[in-house]
């Protein structure tokens, strides 16, 4: 990671200020500024220019507005905007040390950085000449003395672990095939001190996984199923929490090949759900989280091949159940199900999936929200609602009613692997709901998980979206 945040007391004098402003009062200018400056403020502020930068020999400041707004939710959200409008203007004066004062009348500042670092991210593995994946300033003083210490060591476990799941969304299959995604969870455990036990395809096999089994019979690339575990000594729950994300390191969509115009270029993304419950575990280990964690990544490509499964043939899941596959490429919930059964084993509290599902996702609410749904009680559901609320990564619930399970009804099996053509993202929950019998919320991710085009700090291609969500609701759990 390249970048570092710190709190200090005072700044040293050579250090480049940021003073976090807002454009209605400029009182403490004089302390910073001379009376010309200080004019020259007050202009910009009056033609709301966003941000002046004052060369002052060796140290310079940069006075940035951002204005006040009548709620929490959207001051935090505005603050995390304008900290990666602020990203490219540091680049550009090439500032490495940066302390930031808040004279702006709200006290988000965390958000501010947040903003920017998450904003500053790029994946540069690929590129040549460019190795640096944070283009902002090396280091981050905040000269504020109301933030506490444990608030910005968990500022700097969660943006890490963004990171890090934006990384593994933007790999390309030619690198992180499944068996490569197991070996940088291990990786991860390592770096972090969370346990992780991989089971390769002959353990898989073993244990009769058969959706996952199935979805990877047109690879070269053999599964992997990779559990992660996090046991703080004094972890408040006595009966763990368990994710789940869906580890498809690519989708073709199988002989129900995807079209090539559209959604096929971007598949690599189909393991966001794996990277979004790998990033959380990062983030919990990371800010050591006194909770019992427990994450289940089941990982395969879906491609064509001579072995590849066909529309019509019926598999039997891991909990026996038998399944009609009537699309090769509604596999996400044929891996998840395995999983899903798997969680049983840990008596879970709450078991939380997170998944690219389906295209009904992204169509219902684009990229601005997650649709949400599943069979957890009324107060985790309030709690998650509000954690995506202040981490803006808003969920929107859909109704799992028992009508829905009518579409999933085969002639010659337990279930079929699709719906109807309506209520995709729904259907798709409801036959991930047959393999739970414990509290449980499915998040269809499709939308924010990936994006073409950058959206403020939300970065062009891998998001990250659900990592700051998970650490915000566990945070408090
Ligand atoms: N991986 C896709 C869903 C997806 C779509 C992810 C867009 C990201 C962006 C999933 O496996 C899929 O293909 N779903 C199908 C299911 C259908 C065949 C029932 C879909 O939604 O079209
Ligand atoms: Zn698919
Ligand atoms: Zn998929």
């Amino acid at each position: 990671m390249s970048f570092s945040i710190h709190r200090i007391e005072s700044p040293k004098p050579t250090d480049n200020l940021l003073i976090l402003a807002n454009s209605r009062d400029l009182l403490w200018a004089k302390k910073y500024l001379t009376t010309t400056e200080q004019a020259y403020l007050t202009h910009a502020a009056e033609q709301a220019i966003n941000y002046v930068f004052f060369p002052k020999g060796t140290q310079g400041i940069l006075v940035h507005f951002v204005e006040l707004r009548g709620n929490v939710i959207d001051q935090k959200e505005a603050n995390r905007r304008a900290g990666n409008e602020i990203i490219s203007a540091v680049t550009h004066y090439r500032i490495d040390v940066l302390t930031i004062l808040n004279k702006s009348g709200q006290n988000h500042l965390t958000e501010y950085v947040e903003g920017m670092v998450l904003g500053g991210y790029q994946f540069t593995k690929y590129l040549s000449g460019k190795d640096d994946t944070f283009r902002g300033a090396k280091t981050i003083n905040l000269l504020a003395r109301e933030i506490a210490p444990l608030a910005l060591e968990q500022l700097e476990a969660v943006l890490c672990a963004t990171y890090k799941a934006r990384d593994l969304v933007n790999e390309p299959q030619s690198y992180l095939t499944a068996v490569k995604l197991g070996e940088e969870i291990e990786a991860l455990g390592k770096a972090y001190g969370f346990q992780v036990e991989t089971l390769d395809k002959a353990k898989i096999q073993a244990l009769k996984m058969g959706g996952l089994l199935a979805v990877n019979k047109g690879s070269f690339a053999p599964p992997r199923f990779s559990v992660l575990e996090w046991k703080h000594p004094e972890a408040k729950n006595a009966k763990p929490v368990v994710l789940v994300g869906k580890g498809v390191v690519f989708d073709t969509g199988g002989i129900n090949l995807k079209p090539t115009q559209g959604s096929l270029d971007m598949m690599k993304c189909d393991m966001a759900g794996a990277a979004t419950v790998i990033g959380a575990m990062v983030a919990v280990a990371k800010a050591k989280l006194p909770i019992h964690l427990i994450a289940l990544v089941p990982a395969t490509d879906n491609r064509l091949g001579n072995e590849a499964y066909l529309p019509g043939d019926v598999i039997t899941m891991y909990d026996g159940t038998t399944v009609e596959v009537l699309n090769t490429d509604a596999e996400g919930r044929l891996i998840l199900a395995d999983a899903l059964h798997y969680a049983k084993k840990y008596d879970p509290e709450l078991v939380l999936d997170f998944a690219t599902l389906t295209g009904a996702a992204v169509r219902s609410l684009g990229q601005h929200a997650i649709c949400y749904m599943g069979t957890a009680d009324k107060k985790v559901k309030t709690n998650l609602e509000n954690s995506g609320n202040q981490v803006y990564e808003r969920l929107v619930e859909f109704p799992l009613w028992k009508e829905y399970g009518n579409a999933l009804k085969s002639n010659i099996a337990d279930l079929k692997n699709i719906g109807g053509p309506t209520a995709g993202q729904i259907t798709a929950g409801k036959f991930l709901q047959h393999f739970t019998d414990y509290p449980w919320l499915h998040f269809d991710i499709a939308g924010p998980a990936f994006l073409r085009a950058a959206d403020s700090y939300r970065n062009k291609e891998g998001t990250g979206v659900g990592v700051r969500l998970i650490f915000e609701f566990l945070r408090k759990y």
